[in-house]
């Protein structure tokens, strides 16, 4: 069964006031081009495919779907540092395709994302202090001294103290550069935030608490957050609903407990069935 976007759109509550985030027919097409001097295109890919969905407030939603399924695409799209072929973005029920570049910047630094890579996301020339400082200055937020504060208490929140502020990212371990990323995301207090496979690089441990870290951080701070991943067990443990992407499209939406019992989609559970496989052979 594939669900159409309204059967999607019904799933996800619409019309659901209550949302911070609510995409709504949103698709990601890519143009591929053959090298050579004149390159010529050869293929569409449908990265993502007419995707609704909302985010509410406090909700952790998880996405899985293997990889190339475009998780990352409708992450990139959501927050519009990829533009959508077609469909509509709403974040606090502004509609973000609508908006000049100095509105949507504004607007944007409200939604926040942590990557896979740390040491990728983290520019290695700047000191920790800097690194977290820098969405502060880019987007004007506080007095010097009230940035100062604010990254303190930044990285006080994810475990970091002053002498590791005045280190450089490349210079902690895989763990240690995720809560410098943390904090970054976190310093200009976002309503959204994407971890996108935020902790599928880590060791298991490690990845656990960081996890606990993210879960920490969401109650204190009240952010509702899009966890990508591809690890069933923990997307089961954490999210409040859970969309299953397939070749771009988002085949099944559902409360968690409802997903992981009675999947609806083919994909679905074939999904469940290797993590369950991969669990009793770990
Ligand atoms: N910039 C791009 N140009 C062309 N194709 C892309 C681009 N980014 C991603 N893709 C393709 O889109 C599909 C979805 O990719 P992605 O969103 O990265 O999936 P996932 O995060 O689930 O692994 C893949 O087939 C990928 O090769
Ligand atoms: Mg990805």
């Amino acid at each position: 069964m594939t669900c159409g976007s309204d059967e999607i759109l019904r799933m996800a509550g619409k019309p659901d006031n209550g949302a911070v985030l609510q995409l709504e027919s949103v698709s990601v097409h890519y143009t591929r081009y053959s090298r050579g001097i004149v390159p010529r295109p050869i293929e569409i890919v449908r990265a993502v495919n007419d995707v609704s969905l909302s985010l509410g407030r406090n909700e952790i939603l998880g996405i899985v779907g293997g990889s190339g399924s475009g998780k990352s695409s409708l992450v990139r799209v959501a927050m519009l540092i990829e533009r959508p072929t077609h469909g509509s973005i709403r974040f606090n029920s502004v509609e973000l395709t609508e908006l000049t570049p100095a509105e949507l910047a504004a607007t944007r630094s409200g939604m926040q994302i942590v990557f896979q890579n740390p040491a990728a996301s983290l520019n290695p020339d700047l000191t920790v202090e800097r690194v977290v400082r820098e969405p502060l200055e880019a987007l004007r937020i506080g007095s010097r001294a009230e940035r100062r504060e604010r990254v303190t208490e930044a990285l006080r929140m994810v475990g970091l103290d002053a002498p590791d502020a005045r280190g450089r990212p490349c210079e902690f371990s895989g763990g240690q550069q995720q809560r410098i990323a943390i904090a970054r995301a976190i310093v200009v207090e976002p309503r959204v935030l994407f971890a996108d496979e935020a902790i599928s690089a880590l060791d298991v441990s490690i990845g656990a608490r960081i996890l606990d870290l993210l879960l920490e951080l969401r109650e204190r701070l009240h952010f509702s957050m899009l966890f990508v991943s591809h690890d069933l067990a923990v997307v089961q443990r954490i999210c409040d609903r859970v969309g299953v992407l397939y070749r771009g499209s988002l085949v099944e939406l559902a409360d968690t407990t409802t997903l992981y019992r009675q999947p609806q989609h083919e994909y679905t559970r074939t999904l469940l069935e290797a993590a369950r496989h991969t669990e009793l052979h770990a």
